[in-house]
């Protein structure tokens, strides 16, 4: 029974990584990148029929908010080239490996500065090589990068750890201040009770005294 499941889970691995090696989906790119950090920029485009030869190249675009259209700034065909000088330097290959079919045409980005934020456009050309004739079949990707600042969540890191340490400081102060107070309050109790106890003491002397007399004097 359980040496059954296991070989059919086994079957089921190698069966999958077989398939999934070959597979290819279609994932999103992430969207959201903070100042100063790398980001990969996604795009992949499966091609339809798989045992159709091909060859692919890649171009990426980008437009900023600022900008009337879109510029290419990088293009890849067995090798990328920066087209663009605001990233030059800062662009590596994160697709498909050693293939002339490129099924994925990401970009990985270094140093993402607020300057980059915008909409990236990645353009795959695919040539399809039937036995008589050949196919196009272009596809584009879009991707609205959103660049968030580095300082923002550091400064409310800061400030929230600023915060812990006033509230440790201010609770540390606040017990000592507390155990002077009860300590003193403590000690003028104790006082407190000894002159009591003595006024008590010469209360009931002197009481004691009228009593004696007022007991004389009723006699
Ligand atoms: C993408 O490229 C960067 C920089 O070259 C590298 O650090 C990272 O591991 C790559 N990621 C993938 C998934 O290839
Ligand atoms: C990214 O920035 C760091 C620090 O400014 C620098 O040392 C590094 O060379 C830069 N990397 C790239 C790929 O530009
Ligand atoms: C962003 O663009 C502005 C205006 O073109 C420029 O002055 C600034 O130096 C750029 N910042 C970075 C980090 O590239
Ligand atoms: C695909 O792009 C290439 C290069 O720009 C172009 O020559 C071709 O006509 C396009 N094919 C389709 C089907 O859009």
């Amino acid at each position: 029974m359980t040496s059954h499941r296991i070989v059919g889970f086994v079957v089921f691995c190698v069966l999958c990584a077989q398939g999934c090696q070959a597979g290819c989906v279609e994932v999103d790119s992430d969207t959201q990148a903070v100042a100063g950090n790398g980001f990969k920029l996604g795009c992949i485009s499966c091609k339809k029929r798989s045992e159709v030869e091909a060859t692919a190249s890649i171009t990426w675009l980008f437009q900023s908010p600022d900008d009337e259209d879109f510029r290419e700034i990088y293009s890849y065909e067995s090798v990328g080239v920066v087209q663009d000088e605001q990233f030059e330097g800062r662009i590596d290959w994160n697709g498909s490996k050693n293939t002339r079919d490129l099924q994925d045409g990401s970009i990985y980005l270094h140093n993402v500065t607020l300057n980059d934020s915008g909409i990236y456009k990645c353009n795959v050309y695919r040539l399809l090589t039937y036995q008589n004739y050949e196919f196009n079949s272009n596809a584009t990707k879009v991707v609205h990068l959103n660049v968030a600042p580095k300082a923002k969540r550091e400064l409310t890191s800061i400030i929230s750890e600023i915060m812990m340490y006033v509230f440790i400081v201010g609770l540390t102060i606040w017990l000592v201040v507390e155990m002077v107070y009860c300590y003193r309050k403590i000690a003028a109790a104790g006082e407190e009770a000894l002159r009591e106890n003595a006024a008590e003491y010469l209360a009931i002397t002197s009481e004691s005294k009228e009593n004696c007399t007022g007991v004389q004097v009723a006699e």
